[in-house]
């Protein structure tokens, strides 16, 4: 059976509720304080493994506590973490402010910035098989992101690629071997080279830069897809928003899990909204995203 391989970053995120967000130079009074596992690749594996996929991930913590806490989470949820490195030092950390569903994050990598191109090779060569799904973002070192992919290709891996967040030093070179690009509007335009440019263009500029496949996701708006070569619209399944953290991250790992059971891109594209859409209507990240019962159960109403 195929799986779901996650490179990518685990965090510990440390979260406040404010009344409104401080300003320059100013102090705000935090609210409902909690901690909770996070980072884009550990939140993207654990929305695979929620969504039924068998799923490994690669990366790694810290030998401090957060790294302990995020190793067992990681396994309470179903992801395998056997190969995942423990390195000297602090464990990636997210400092995250909420205010009225939205927020502000500012990641300090940590461990996430040790895992080395050479350990990521290695254990991909280890653990993969030909038509395994990769998913990559980019709270790693980027020397391991441009190396991986088109490592992976040759071993005959479908890649798909969330450039989140995104970073001006990226060689799109990268996306010649990507099969499904996965960006927002602001990752779009700052990978197009383009401000201004409408969301067909855009997408026609991220295939002709190599992407095979692209999603531009618009979260409450839904997004714009293609698939067997025309570009299509997809509707968010609406909640009310009380905290986007990892909302974008849980539509990424639904898509890899749904692809590995061969559902088609638009039934995965359906699953991941409603799983992305029910995210955002709850607390935290991981412990946010909801597991393949909960939404059988709505697909089928
Ligand atoms: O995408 C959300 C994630 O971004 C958070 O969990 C935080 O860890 C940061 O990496």
């Amino acid at each position: 059976m195929k799986k779901v391989i996650v490179l990518g970053s685990i965090n510990m995120d440390l979260v406040t509720e404010t009344k409104r967000f401080p300003l320059e130079g100013e102090t705000v009074i935090g609210e409902n304080f909690f901690t909770n596992s996070g980072g884009k690749g550990a939140n993207q594996a654990v929305a695979s493994a929620k969504q039924g996929a068998k799923t490994v991930m690669l990366g790694a913590v810290g030998n401090d506590l957060y790294g302990k806490e995020s190793l067992q989470n990681l396994q309470n949820y179903g992801v395998e973490t056997k190969a995942l490195k423990i390195k000297e030092g602090q464990t990636g950390v997210a400092v995250i402010i909420l205010h009225r569903g939205d927020n502000r994050i500012i990641v300090n990598a940590g461990a996430n910035k040790k895992y080395t191109t050479q350990e990521a090779m290695t254990d991909l060569a280890k653990i993969s098989n030909k038509g395994d799904i990769l998913v990559l973002q980019l709270e790693m070192s980027l020397d391991v992101i441009t190396h991986i992919i088109p490592f992976a290709k040759k071993r005959g891996l479908f890649i798909i690629f969330n450039p989140a967040p995104m970073s001006m030093d990226l060689d799109t070179k990268v996306l010649h071997d990507v099969d499904l690009l996965i960006v927002n509007e602001i990752e779009a335009k700052m990978l197009a080279s383009n401000n201004s440019a409408t969301k067909v263009a855009l997408i026609n500029k991220l295939q002709k830069l190599g992407a095979e496949n692209v999603i531009i996701t618009l979260g409450a708006e839904g997004g714009t897809y293609t698939y067997e070569h025309e570009v299509h619209r997809y509707q968010a399944y609406k909640t009310v928003a009380k905290d986007t953290t990892g909302a974008g991250d849980a539509f990424v790992g639904t898509i890899a899990a749904s692809l590995t059971r061969g559902e088609s891109l638009p039934e995965a594209i359906v699953r991941a909204s409603y799983v992305s859409g029910i995210t955002v209507s709850r607390l935290g990240a991981q412990q946010a995203i909801p597991t393949k019962e909960e939404i059988d159960s709505l697909l089928n109403k």
